[in-house]
């Protein structure tokens, strides 16, 4: 399967890089690195001995991750590019909806484009205490 990776270099999607690797499957990872490096992604080629693509990108430019979506021809998307802080959800709740709400929609808009159907969504969403 072609896989396109949202959050790839992160914490859960690093490792769900390397286990999708271990499969004969195609990947492409879609991240901007706002916490995360790309050295994370050097470590992955090494423990998997394969390659893959990678996209520097924001999931909230529409503009550069449809395209991604259009030229890798994604069967499936594994969505993980989010925040997930619990502190600073608190203190900046708009960027925290902004970031995951917008943002999947911005996904779910270029997925719609580019014909792929297949999501797989992992994704907290933090609330302001009354
Ligand atoms: N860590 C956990 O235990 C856990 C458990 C269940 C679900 N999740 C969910 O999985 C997702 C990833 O969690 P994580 O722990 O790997 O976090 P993480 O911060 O380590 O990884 C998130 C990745 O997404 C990227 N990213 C964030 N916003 C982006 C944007 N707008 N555009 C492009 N890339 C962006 C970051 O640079 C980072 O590489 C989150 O949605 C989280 O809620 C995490």
């Amino acid at each position: 399967m072609r896989v396109f990776l949202t959050g790839g270099a992160g914490y859960i999607g690093s490792h769900t890089l390397l286990e999708v690797l271990s499969g004969a499957h195609e990947v492409c990872v879609y991240d901007d690195y706002s916490n995360s490096a790309p050295e994370a992604l050097k470590r992955v080629e090494r423990l998997s001995n394969r390659t893959f693509q990678a996209v520097t990108g924001n999931i909230l430019d529409q503009t550069s991750l449809a395209s991604a979506l259009a030229d890798f021809q994604p069967d499936v998307v594994v969505h993980f590019a989010g925040k997930k802080a619990v502190g600073e959800s608190v203190v900046k709740p708009l960027m925290y909806y902004e970031n995951n709400v917008v943002g999947t929609l911005s996904l779910l808009r270029g997925m719609e484009a580019a014909g792929c159907t297949r999501l797989v969504f992992s994704q907290y969403y933090f609330y302001r205490n009354p």
